[in-house]
Formats: C-alpha cells, structure tokens, sequence
C-alpha cells in the first residue's frame, strides 16, 4: 500500500488547524508542505512560519518540497521549522551533493525532487545518498493540474534502478494525482502519493484519502 501525502497547498488556510486535525485523523502518513518562491516557480506559496505552525499540530512526518531557488540558504531555517523531509529540485541546484550532505548532516532526511522534463538518468549518481526523488508529474507551481501522462514511464525507470542496485529510495509522485489513476501510478512504481486537490476538494478528504490508501 502506498504511503499518501496530501499537499496542504489546497488546504483552507483560514480553517488550517482543522484540516491537521483531519489529516492527523486520516490514514495519512505524511503531510506535503510545497514552498514556492516566485523565481524557481512562477507562484509564491507558503514559508517558514506557517510551516513552524502546521509542524506543532502533528507528529506525522513533514515532508517539505522547496521549489525556490539557493535553497542552501535555507536548509537550517527549514529543519528548525520542523521539517523531517527536505527536498531540493535538481534544476535548483548545482551544487546539488553538497545541498544533500547538508540536509543529511541536520539529521532530516534528503529528497531531490525533478521537473517532468528532467530525465531519470540525472539522478544516476545522487541516488546512492539520498531517501526520497519527488518525481513532478505536473510543472511544478500550482496545485489542481492535470497529470501528464509520458511520467508514468519514468516512474517504471526509476523503479528499475532502484530495484536492481537494492536501493532504498522512495519514488514520491507529486501533481494530478486523482482517485482514478491512483492505480496505475502505484503500478508503474510509486511508493508515496502525493495529493492536494483530490484531497480537500473533497466533500470527505478522510474518504479519499482511505480510498488513495487502499490503492493496489
Ligand atoms: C505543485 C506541488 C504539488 C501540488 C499537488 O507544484 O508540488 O504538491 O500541490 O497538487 P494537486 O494534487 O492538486 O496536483
Ligand atoms: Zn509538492
């Protein structure tokens, strides 16, 4: 069964303590925290102190997506926001070994995340140091799009390099994920479903969320 991460970028952020409460109810194992900065992404999302808030409501794992650009200048900030996961995008980074040494040595654990475009084989040579990729099935930058298809296939790469170095890395998969391709997506390899809008668009987000999880 997958673990399922709704992003909390489609959340009510006037009613944000509410919706903690239900995904800390939910079957959910991990809350989707997506940090946008309007230069790496063309939106601004949420930041540090929000995340510092949502961080007190739960002991669920933080699973935090920076699409900003120099995300080194923040990697401190983030873990003590309470971040347990801190994921970097690749393009972000040219530095990108020694933005993960970073991460590692604040004791959270290290994601680099990749644009649909970016190819599977530049995560050759990071795969070995890292826990999580975040694979975007959408362009990083809004919630609500619609999953782009030619990811699917990546997914099923990555998976085989995985499996066949005996590698531990989660393959996440974040943008247009939906009750109905759900399957095929925990089919092709996925360990981790990431979801906002089918999630709290919802009328019963704990509904969803049980039927992502019982996804086979
Ligand atoms: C997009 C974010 C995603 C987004 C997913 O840039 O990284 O996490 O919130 O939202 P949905 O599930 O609505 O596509
Ligand atoms: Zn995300």
């Amino acid at each position: 069964m997958p673990i399922i991460a709704p992003s909390l970028l489609a959340a009510d952020f006037l009613h944000l303590a509410d919706e903690c409460t239900m995904l800390n109810k939910s079957e959910a194992e991990w809350f989707h925290l997506d940090v946008m900065d309007g230069r790496f992404v063309p939106n601004i999302s949420f930041g540090l102190p929000v995340i510092e808030q949502i961080r007190k409501t739960t002991t669920k794992v933080c699973d935090v997506h920076l699409m900003i650009v120099e995300p080194e200048k923040y990697i401190e900030a983030f873990k003590n926001a309470g971040a347990d996961i801190l994921s970097v995008h690749i393009e972000a980074c040219p530095h990108l070994h020694r933005n993960i040494e970073q991460i590692k040595s604040l004791g959270m654990k290290a994601g680099v995340a990749v644009n649909p475009h970016t190819p599977i084989c530049f995560l050759s040579d990071i795969l070995h140091d890292i826990d999580v990729v975040n694979l975007m099935s959408v362009d990083p930058g809004f919630g609500g799009q619609k999953f782009i298809e030619f990811t699917l296939e990546k997914i099923r790469q990555l998976r085989r390099i995985i499996d066949e170095r005996g590698l531990k890395v989660l393959i996440e998969i974040d943008g247009g994920v939906t009750l109905e391709n759900a399957a095929t997506i925990v089919e092709a390899g996925a360990d981790v479903l990431i979801a906002g809008s089918t999630v709290f668009k919802s009328a019963d987000p704990i509904g969803a969320i049980a039927q992502l999880k019982a996804t086979t």
